[in-house]
């Protein structure tokens, strides 16, 4: 969602920022504007490069700030595109996330006779903020004391024009970064957008605030307490972020899941033992041991691999488990008693407004919160007790793919670690340790097949409607398949557990109603092949994703048959989301979309 960037040092800023904002395009937005110090603001709806086309050359200064925007009060226009000024045109702001109060202090200031230009929240803040900065006042203390009124959340950075060389950054459930360069400083809400120039960042908490100089830096709290932070070394470099050659992320991205079940996996087996050692985990380990229910939380492709995680733990370490949307779990009256449950959040950005508010709801009934995240020093991985990140390197395109995969691998870890503190043998956990070192070449085995997923892909490109049925540890890839097909080819798709279909959904069957049956050589093979037969018998088509070995059984019965190789039932889940996510992909590229920044959506949903 929205992207955040600012810059003050010695250089000319308005490349930076544009370039900043270049890399924060992949977050999903509608459209982008920035101020320099000294010459003031631009705006323009739609894409950035239509913003840096519109930039004369005299625009330079050594400070500013610059915006993308995801419509959240009032259309993508140029007039609600940020940055947003006071009345007087002296502080100007960019702000992520939302001011839940902002009716009523706008109707306070057109009282007081301020007249809004946009329709949204942020200008009314910027107003706040300037009928604060009254002479003589600080732009630090002026933006302090408009957000002490504030409710809701803000990743904001403001600059001034009576004070042209400082930038002020302030924090609220929206993330904010500051990077330290060599006497040059930066405001991100991202990583990706500084990588380039700094690896050395401070993430703001909640309730602090940041005044940039060209002499360094200050944070405070909201009372302006002064506050020592702790400089972080990003592990990400900037190669790790860019295409590699690819015409797209989302492809880069699945060409990199052998590599990232390595990274996943790297020093965290051990295989004479038959177990798994997860230095995150390690002093909470008695207490997630003696838990009668594990809550898993998250959104979307995440909650997706928590369905498989559910079926892993209740497998192997015989734990009851629950999964939960972030966006339910804290609207829905349970008990959270916290010497019995304990809370698991999954979430590639850490950013997931849904899930952190989740873990928050967890936390307020005393509940221990774990995270599965991505994104190091992000917010989900600082909010929660303890937790095992993912190690997938940035995932850049909108629909997450390696990082799912990620997820179910960490997932897999966490279960075998708790089976065998909970009575998995020896045995059991040797085979599947070295049923999971197997996974990185079988990965790679079936990207090697992909032109055949392509052009099955090609074939099917004209659906408009499609199911994709799994049983068991099946099911969940099914509902990934579907929330794909639909994100990135805009196409109909529902996924099913196979047994439902019986239920309801088979009405629906027709020749030109896709069905692709994830239907592999394990304990559901049977009842999952009969669920082709019956849509074969209603006149559907078919396409069958199974295991080698299984593909003559299965070839008179579905129209076309993708196979991957095999594995441990429950690793299974891991193999087969990669021809599902490559399906959606070959289908959305035959339709010619555009398949990193789909419409409407946002990597990282940071509104609810
Ligand atoms: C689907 C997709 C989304 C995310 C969801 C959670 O391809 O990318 O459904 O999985 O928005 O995001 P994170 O994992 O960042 O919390």
């Amino acid at each position: 969602m929205c992207g955040v960037i600012g810059y003050i040092g010695p250089r000319n800023a308005t490349p930076i920022l544009i370039e900043g904002l270049r890399a924060l395009e992949y977050r999903g937005y509608d459209s982008a504007g920035v101020f320099v110090a000294g010459r003031g603001a631009l705006k323009r709806s739609g894409k950035v490069s239509e913003l840096a086309d519109a930039i004369p050359e005299d625009f330079t200064g050594t400070c500013g700030i610059a915006h993308t925007r995801w419509a959240t009060h009032g259309a993508p226009t140029e007039t609600n595109a940020h940055p947003h000024c006071d009345p007087t045109g002296t502080v100007w702001i960019i702000h992520n996330g939302i001011i839940e109060n902002y009716a009523d202090i706008k109707a306070a200031l057109e009282k007081d006779g301020v007249i809004f230009k946009s329709e949204t929240d942020t200008e009314v803040l910027a107003a706040l903020i300037g009928k604060k900065y009254t002479e003589g006042v600080l732009l630090e203390d002026a933006v302090c004391g408009a957000l002490k009124e504030v409710r809701g959340t803000y990743g904001l950075a403001a600059a001034s024009v009576r004070e042209p060389e400082k930038l002020v950054a302030a924090r609220l459930s929206s993330p904010v970064m500051l990077g330290i360069g060599k006497d040059e400083y930066y405001i991100a809400s991202d990583a990706s957008a500084i990588l380039k120039h700094t690896r050395d960042v401070i993430y703001l908490e909640d309730g602090e605030v940041a005044t940039l100089t060209r002499e360094g830096y200050e944070i405070s709290t909201l009372s302006r307490t002064p506050l020592d932070k702790k400089v972080e070394t990003l592990e990400w470099d900037v190669e790790s972020a860019q295409k590699k050659g690819y015409d797209h992320f989302m492809m880069k991205e699945m060409m990199e899941i052998p590599e990232t079940i390595e990274n996943t996996l790297r020093g965290r087996l051990l295989p004479k033992e038959g177990d798994v050692k997860l230095g995150g985990l390690r002093d909470v380990l008695p207490q997630i041991r003696s838990a009668k229910r594990i809550m898993i939380t998250a959104c979307g492709s995440a909650s997706y691999a928590g369905r498989v995680g559910e079926l892993l733990l209740e497998e192997f370490a015989g734990i009851p488990v629950e999964v939960e949307l972030g966006s339910e779990l804290r609207y829905r009256r349970h008990t959270m008693d916290p010497k019995e449950t304990v809370l698991l959040a999954i979430s590639q950005s850490g950013e997931t407004l849904d899930t952190i508010e989740a873990i928050r709801e967890a936390k307020r009934h005393g509940v221990l919160t774990l995270g599965v995240v991505n994104v190091v020093g992000s917010s989900i991985a600082r909010e929660t007790t303890a937790g095992v990140y993912n190690h997938a390197g940035p995932e850049i395109s909108v629909a997450s793919t390696k990082a799912v995969i990620s997820q179910m691998t960490v997932l897999a870890l966490i279960s075998i670690l708790l089976g065998r503190q909970n009575g998995l043998s020896s045995t059991d956990g040797e085979h599947l340790v070295s049923e999971l070192q197997k996974l990185p070449d079988l990965a790679r085995t079936i990207l090697s097949r992909r032109e055949s997923i392509q052009a099955i892909a090609k074939k099917y490109a004209k659906v408009q409607n499609a199911f994709f049925l799994g049983r068991k540890f099946q099911c969940p890839i099914a509902y990934e398949g579907a929330i794909k097909l639909k994100e990135i080819a805009y196409i109909h798709a529902e996924g099913y557990a196979a047994g439902e279909m019986k239920h309801g959904p088979i009405a629906l069957i027709e020749p030109s109603f896709l069905s692709v049956v994830l239907v592999p050589d394990d304990s559901m093979y049977e009842k999952s092949k009969s669920n082709i037969q019956e849509i074969r018998a209603r006149g559907g088509t078919v396409i069958a994703i199974t295991t080698d070995g299984k593909e003559d059984d299965l070839k008179g019965l579905a129209d076309d048959v993708i196979s991957v190789p095999n594995v441990h039932e429950a690793l299974l889940p891991i193999l087969t989301t990669i021809p599902v996510q490559l399906f959606a992909y070959y289908v959305a590229l035959e339709r010619g979309l555009n398949i990193d920044m789909p419409r409407n959506l946002a990597k990282s949903v940071t509104v609810e």
